[in-house]
């Protein structure tokens, strides 16, 4: 799917993150697993994690984003028409963790829904929430993109669990006069499906003893086939997308790509031909946080004061499913 703006404009009018207090380095992952700072370094770029305590779910390290989105925003929970969760990682299968984030923050009468995109989740939901605020839905809609991988990973397997992290990302998208998204381009292609996998706890294969004991409720991923997809992708997502908006890498002021591994960064960066500091990377100190990634990274140099009006911001995202997806938009003042 590929498509320009239309309709009514729509922008981020605030922006908020937050990861959990919990540091994991390197070297304490050494100690766990047959692995070393210097391996996880140089073939991913990763230093540091942050990982939810026992008693943290979702909401909870959602929450705090949220509630600073809000504030950004000048708004209070009761305005939202809408709240859209991108996750692998709800608080339970269902309800939807929307719906209990919506509660928590006084949304009472808002719709609410999660979003089962892998890492590229947070562009789904922009695109999403676009769709209702453009086509006159909604006025205001809570997006949040968050992920705690670290409930998911099989601790003992070094092949996954030095890759990823916990955090989470909140947008207040609400109209404006100008400026704001310019177009999305989003794909997906489940033949790959299965190079990126929780297998069980759905309704292929429910959670037996037998399941526990073989390790399948633990995200499988087969990463040398997962790095060929995101390099190709992250390319060809972005540069469908300009096209289709009419610009080039050239127009692009802030690259904010999914924070995978800083190779698959370095490759993008290097064929799109967008200059190194124009791209906003924080994997270094939080891993792959999946749907919690570009919003993390989005706020990261917002706090910078690397955004101001005018800006063209280019976000693109990858993950399971296998599923890709970009958003581009013109900073607006509003924007926190
Ligand atoms: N420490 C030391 N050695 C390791 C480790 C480790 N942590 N992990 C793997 N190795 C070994 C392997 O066993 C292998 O050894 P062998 O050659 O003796 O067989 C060797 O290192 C190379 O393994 P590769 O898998 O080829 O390593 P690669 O360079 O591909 O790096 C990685 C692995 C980091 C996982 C990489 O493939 C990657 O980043 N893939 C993409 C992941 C990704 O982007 N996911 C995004 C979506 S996530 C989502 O949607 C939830």
């Amino acid at each position: 799917m590929i498509g320009s703006a239309n309709g009514y404009r729509v922008s981020i009018s605030g922006l908020g993150a937050h990861v959990p207090d919990r540091v994991l380095t390197n070297e304490e992952l050494a100690r766990m697993v047959d692995t070393s700072d210097e391996w996880i370094r140089t073939r991913t770029g990763i230093r540091e994690r942050r990982i939810a305590g026992p008693e943290e779910a979702l909401t909870d390290v959602s929450l705090p984003a949220a509630r600073t989105a809000l504030e950004r925003a000048g708004i209070s929970g009761s305005q939202l028409d809408f709240v859209i969760v991108a996750t692998v990682t709800p608080d339970m299968t269902f309800p939807a963790t929307a719906a209990l984030l919506a509660d928590a923050l006084g949304a009472s009468d808002a719709g609410a829904y999660d979003l089962s995109a892998g890492c590229t989740g947070f562009v789904y939901a922009l695109a999403q929430a676009y769709g209702m605020l453009a086509g006159g839905l909604c006025r205001t809609v809570l997006v949040v993109g968050g992920d705690l991988l670290s409930r998911i990973i099989d601790w003992s397997d070094r092949s996954t669990c030095v890759v990823f992290g916990d955090g989470a990302g909140a947008v207040v998208l609400q109209r404006v006069d100008s400026g704001g998204f310019l177009g999305f381009e989003l794909g997906a292609d489940g033949a790959g499906g299965r190079d990126l996998c929780v297998p069980a706890g759905g309704s292929r294969l429910p959670v037996t003893p037998e399941v526990l004991a073989a390790g399948q409720q633990y995200l499988q991923m087969n990463g040398r086939e997962v790095f060929k997809f995101a390099t190709r992708v992250l390319v060809s997502s972005a540069e469908k997308l300009l096209e289709q908006c009419g610009m080039t890498v050239d127009d692009v002021d802030v690259y904010v790509p999914h924070q995978a591994n800083v190779r698959i960064i370095d490759h993008a960066v290097e064929k799109l031909g967008i200059p190194r500091e124009r791209v906003v990377v924080n994997v270094d100190r939080y891993g792959n946080t999946s749907s919690g990634s570009i919003p993390l990274a989005l706020a990261e140099a917002v706090g910078e004061g690397r955004l101001t009006k005018g800006d063209i911001v280019l976000m693109t995202g990858m993950g399971a499913g296998l599923t890709w997806g970009s958003g581009l938009m013109e900073w607006t003042e509003e924007a926190a």
